[in-house]
């Protein structure tokens, strides 16, 4: 008897594989049902589930990157000591005398870096795929969660080096931490016992500055504690995906082995040539060791942390650090219940050119709001990141990418603080923008002075709102000359250098009437865009209820209301609208 034969008879192989391997429809279920990795799957799919150009594959590559990591972490584990004397010299030990050292970090550090890239475009592709909707509405949640994990597991990874690119970084950060609110030492409304060295901060760190007991602290949650969450979740969503069904049903139903499971193989091993190739030409960068006395400038935090560090520059710390990304967090998870759209699950969104007037736009047919403010979002927080990487040099100033670094230059920049009661006006006003009618007011309205005055009367209010805005804008630079010469003058800001230069040449008498036209003109413009939106937002108010309405209209306010305080800043050289430095709030 051959001697495979004779192995496939004994009671050894049989304990382990239940069934036979010829290819019969039945032993391919088998497979499935026989195999404790493989049984995550259905036993047959949707064969046009199975179209590359649906999921990209993105999902699978994530968890397969996390195992990449796993592997080549618990291999690093074994050469490398969380000591602030040791772990430096282990890095270098491992690049420079380990054997394939080297190619182990490497493959580690890129490994991370792509699986933050990853992991963002599957999010994108579940979003565009309207796959987060009924009843995958949970997944989501659990998807939203593993990223900020993702991004956790990445930020805590980037100390162990300790270099001064991971100490830098990591010192941003937990100085976001500091100015958190409440429970931040330098943070604004800070409770009464809170000090350094009880403080978000410390909690973080795990004391007043970062030393050992910082890098034990991250090691153990970079190697142990988050991978152990991270796994617990990732089992969730994994058997979540196979319990809710998959987003696309169309197809005739084929089996899961061969065909997925060899597309999935073929992925793994695209990713494995990739990360390795990626990996001999290019060094995770690694500089000098960790020195708490020379502070880099600029100090930068890791590049998906960028967009918020470059926020540090239009708002407070506290703002940028926590708030933001909370509010961030809190609206990827409230997506899937305030979106009650049933339309746009299982295929792309689709697009169409279409005219508003004169402007051709690119828009989704069927979600076209959803769509639009997902992907400005995405794509604010990419520009954010590109800037943060390539537009900042020493100090923080503003360089082209093509442009040299010097530590010599001085900033020109002149800004300023909007009086706070004009500040308060705008910020009012621009709140105002997001309130609609109430049904029962327009139905009272159309019936008593015929169905166009809630329109009219909605567009009347949206004038005096923007007439409001543009004077609580313009005023304070025309009421205090000093301050219209200083910041007209330092030409950062175009506006008020435009004012100035109004005003330099027409001189007052002739200067304020064409200003007082141009703020009236500012305010007819904003009062008719949020007349245009105002049909929209009642029937978004009709469709939604109050409180889905209040949770969206507040997150896509605070999302361009981050543009327009960007804009303010650009334009205007304005700093903050309000800004009370007793409560360190300045906003
Ligand atoms: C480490 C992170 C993640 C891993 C390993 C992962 C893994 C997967 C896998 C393997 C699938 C199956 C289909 C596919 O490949 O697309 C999937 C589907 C899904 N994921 Fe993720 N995911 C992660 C993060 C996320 C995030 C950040 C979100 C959203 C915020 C998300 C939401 C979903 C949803 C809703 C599905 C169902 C898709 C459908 O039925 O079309 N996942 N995920």
């Amino acid at each position: 008897m051959p001697i495979k034969q004779y192995l496939k008879k004994t009671k050894i192989w049989r304990s382990i594989f239940r069934h036979d391997f010829q290819d019969t429809p039945r032993t391919r279920l088998q497979r499935i049902f026989g195999n404790v990795f493989l049984h995550l799957h259905p036993v047959r799919i949707a064969q046009d589930a199975l179209k590359v150009t649906y999921t990209w594959g993105l999902g699978g590559i994530s968890f397969y990157l996390f195992l990449v990591l796993t592997v080549t972490g618990i291999l690093l584990m074994f050469y490398y000591r969380p000591a602030s004397t040791l772990a430096f010299q282990d890095i270098k030990d491992l690049t420079f005398a380990v054997t394939l050292g080297r190619l182990l970090r490497n493959m580690h550090r890129w490994a991370a870096h792509l699986m933050v890239v990853v992991v963002i475009l599957h999010m994108v592709r579940v979003f565009l795929t309207g796959a987060y909707k009924p009843p995958r509405e949970y997944n989501w949640v659990v998807g939203v969660l593993l990223l900020v994990m993702t991004l956790f597991l990445s930020y805590t990874g980037y100390l162990l080096p300790w270099d001064q690119l991971a100490l830098w970084a990591v010192t941003v950060g937990a100085q976001m931490a500091a100015n958190s609110p409440l429970v931040g030492n330098e943070g604004p409304f800070k409770l009464p016992f809170i000090t350094t060295a009880n403080d978000a901060r410390f909690g973080l760190i795990g004391g007043t500055v970062i030393g050992d007991a910082t890098l034990i602290r991250f090691y153990v949650l970079h190697c142990i504690a988050v991978p152990f969450v991270f796994s617990i979740f990732l089992c969730v969503h994994l058997w979540r995906v196979r319990k809710d069904s998959f987003s696309k049903q169309t197809g005739a139903k084929v089996d899961v082995w061969p065909h997925l499971v060899s597309r999935e193989f073929l992925a793994a091993l695209l990713v494995t040539v990739i990360l390795f190739v990626w990996s001999l030409v290019m060094e995770a960068p690694l500089e000098a060791e960790a020195n708490l006395n020379v502070t880099p400038n600029p100090s930068k935090a890791p590049w998906y942390f960028l967009g918020l560090q470059e926020l540090l520059v239009y708002f407070d710390p506290w703002i940028a650090g926590v708030v933001l990304p909370t509010l961030i967090i809190l609206g990827l998870l409230a997506i899937p219940y305030v979106d009650v759209n049933p339309k746009g699950v299982g295929y792309w969104a689709r697009m169409r050119w279409k005219r508003v007037g004169s402007v051709p736009i690119w828009y989704a047919e069927e979600r076209p709001f959803a769509v639009s403010v997902f992907m400005l979002g995405i794509l604010l927080w990419f520009v954010l990141i590109f800037i943060g990487t390539y537009c900042r040099g020493p100090n923080w100033e503003w360089y082209w990418p093509w442009e040299a670094w010097s530590h010599r230059r001085i900033s020109q920049l002149t800004l300023h603080n909007l009086p706070n009661v004009w500040g308060t006006v705008l910020l009012a006003g621009y709140g105002l923008l997001g309130v609609p009618f109430p049904k029962a007011l327009r139905e009272r309205l159309a019936a008593q002075a015929g169905p166009a005055a809630p329109a009219d009367l909605s567009a009347r209010l949206h004038g005096v709102l923007g007439l409001l805005m543009a004077v609580a804008l313009f005023v304070p630079f025309l009421t205090d000359p000093a301050l219209l010469e200083g910041l007209g003058r330092s030409r950062n800001a175009p506006v008020v250098s435009l004012l100035y230069e109004l005003m330099r040449q027409a001189g007052p008498v002739l200067g304020y009437p064409v200003i007082a036209s141009f703020i009236v003109l500012v305010g007819l413009v904003i009062g008719w865009v949020g007349g245009q939106c105002a049909r929209f937002k009642d029937r978004m108010l009709d469709e939604l209820g109050l409180i889905k309405y209040a949770i969206v209209i507040s997150l896509f306010l605070m999302m361009m209301g981050v543009l327009a305080k960007i804009m303010l800043r650009l334009a205007f050289g304005i700093k903050y609208l309000i800004s009370l430095p007793g409560f360190n709030f300045n906003i």
